[in-house]
């Protein structure tokens, strides 16, 4: 009777043996899978709010689409600025100039000055030669050159190349176009190929110009590609269309295509 009672007591004592090893072989097994993915978190890089090109993060906002003086203000076929404006800090700027300085199509505004000038001269450090081809103009000026256009080209054609009076970004005094010193391919679509279209393409950005026509954009623009036409707009802006590879304003400000004119 003593010995079967020791017996289940022994019994007893291994089964909690055994219930007590299953428990710490678990714990173990449980820690030790802790350990590996808390490792994994640490190692892991958290990717989960990082979207490439994201504009969200760009004050779209920080300065004005429709104020004439603003460095994002948008001249287009749908937006013009009033036939009477002229900016008041237009200045000859010194750089290379195609006409005289006193011609107002020598005139641009003050706050670009810096960074033309710079460009300029790392484009001549670089062995280019560039010149102000045409900058400020007044929309009574435009109305001469369009016009001009319409005799000779007809208004269809005309339209796809120069502005109407009050819509052209030159009236802003923030738009340029670049030639070359020899003026080879002066406001001819050859000037891509050169060395002076094709830097100015790769880095006006760093300056805080953008290429406004480009070669596949006449749907939004409403303009045929003109490698010659540049518009300051600001550092924050060119870096950041230039790091979106968005290329037009109109499609950066979610305007819509401008092609033709409201009717
Ligand atoms: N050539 C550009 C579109 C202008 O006339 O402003
Ligand atoms: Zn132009």
């Amino acid at each position: 009777m003593i010995l079967v009672m020791i017996k289940k007591i022994n019994l007893s004592i291994l089964i909690i043996f055994l219930l007590l090893g299953t428990f710490w072989a678990f714990r173990i097994f449980t820690k030790k899978n802790t350990i590996v993915s808390n490792n994994s978190k640490v190692t892991t890089p958290d990717n989960s709010n990082y979207t490439p090109n994201n504009t969200d993060k760009f004050n779209k906002k920080m300065y004005s689409i429709t104020e004439p003086t603003s460095l994002w203000f948008v001249a287009n076929k749908h937006y013009s600025l009033p036939i009477t404006y002229t900016p008041n800090d237009l200045i000859v700027p010194s750089v290379p100039l195609r006409l005289a300085s006193s011609e107002q199509q020598m005139h641009l505004r003050t706050v670009l000055q810096t960074d033309l000038i710079n460009l300029f001269n790392d484009a001549k450090t670089t062995g280019l030669q560039l010149q102000l081809g045409s900058g400020f103009r007044s929309a009574t000026y435009q109305k001469t050159l369009y016009d001009g256009y319409v005799n000779t080209q007809g208004i269809t054609e005309a339209d796809r190349s120069s502005a109407r009076p009050g819509h052209s970004e030159h009236q802003t005094g923030l738009a340029l176009d670049f030639t070359r010193i020899d003026t080879k391919c002066h406001l001819d679509a050859c000037l891509a190929d050169l060395p002076e279209g094709k830097w100015l393409a790769d880095n006006a950005y760093k300056y805080g110009f953008i290429l406004r026509y480009t070669s596949d954009k006449e749907q939004v623009t409403g303009y045929m590609f003109e490698p010659w036409h540049y518009r300051y707009v600001g550092h924050e802006l060119a870096l950041e269309m230039h790091n979106t590879g968005i290329k037009t304003l109109e499609e950066f400000f979610d305007l819509g295509p401008a092609t033709d004119y409201l009717k």
